[in-house]
């Protein structure tokens, strides 16, 4: 009796970690499920966008405040989990990328080079994301040289005992807790000042077309796909983008506008 028990509880285990292992396997096998990771992975992103941009908006009203808001965060250990955690997004965002972009290549084989033309009611910015994704990526790349590793990376190597290691900005050491001090010093020193501003820029404008289709493409995944959200869901990408990469373009226009006034003046 005990071992028929033992027997049937031993089955239905295995078949609930079965079930959780085929739901597990669909994120990555079937193509749905792998576009529903590329949604969540890139909405979380979004709200990462939109959490920084508001947070830099302080710097067109106010250094101090600003930098109240660098300090708070810092190398904090919440501050610490979130980098963690923005760091996991972006990996796993980027590895379906490559991993869903290689899968339907595959898929389509040779067809793929069977249609030169541009096709119908197909935006530009949808049949180059991976390209666009990756402007935005090397450009992160650059801002987290700028910011982050004169900031949180710094403050972490002075916990570890290195406190002499500082990064300078076109010569003067900024305090790590200093944002506003290396922002202002980035977009407004004269001419490097500027190209970074109009690299910024660019750089926003890779941002804009990726988001704009990536809300749009999540949201699909999700669900809004019937007739009646098809437009809406177009219009919420095209709002999400522009105000998250807006809330950027403000603090990089207002420190052009700055810099170009410093230089005539
Ligand atoms: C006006 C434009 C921007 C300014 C002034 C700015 C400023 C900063 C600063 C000062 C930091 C360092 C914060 C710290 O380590 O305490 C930072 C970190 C970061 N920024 Fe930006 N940023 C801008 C735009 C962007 C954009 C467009 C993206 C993404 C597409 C981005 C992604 C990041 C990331 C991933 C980090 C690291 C966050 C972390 O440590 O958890 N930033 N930014």
């Amino acid at each position: 009796m005990f071992i028929v028990y033992i027997g049937e509880k031993y089955i239905k285990l295995t078949n609930k970690n079965n079930k959780n292992q085929k739901k597990l396997m669909w994120l990555k096998d079937s193509s749905i499920g792998r576009k529903f990771v590329m949604s969540i992975s890139g909405l979380g992103l979004v709200f990462f966008l939109l959490f920084h941009g508001c947070m830099n908006l302080a710097l067109v009203f106010s250094e101090e405040a600003y930098n109240w808001i660098c300090s708070v965060l810092g190398a904090n250990w919440y501050a610490l989990v979130a980098t963690i955690g923005l760091g996991v997004l972006v990996f796993i965002h980027f590895a379906y990328a490559i991993y869903l972009t290689i899968q339907n290549r595959m898929a389509r084989g040779k067809d793929r080079y069977a249609v030169t033309a541009k096709r119908e009611g197909v935006e530009w910015e949808s049949e180059n994301m991976l390209v666009l994704g990756f402007v935005v990526i090397g450009f992160i790349v650059l801002h987290l040289a700028n910011f982050w590793f004169k900031m949180q990376f710094t403050e972490i190597m002075h916990m570890c005992g290195a406190e002499d290691f500082a990064v300078a900005t076109f010569d003067t050491v900024y305090a790590p807790t200093d944002g506003a001090g290396m922002v202002k010093a980035l977009f407004t020193t004269p001419i490097w000042g500027q190209v970074y501003c109009v690299l910024y820029l660019v750089w926003l404008t890779a941002l804009w077309f990726h988001l704009r289709h990536g809300i749009w493409s999540a949201l699909h995944t999700m669900g809004l796909n019937n007739l009646k959200w098809m437009k809406r869901v177009k219009v919420i990408g095209t709002v999400g983008a522009t105000l998250a990469v807006g809330l950027f373009a403000i603090v990089v226009l207002y420190y052009l506008g700055y810099g170009i006034g410093m230089l005539l003046a």
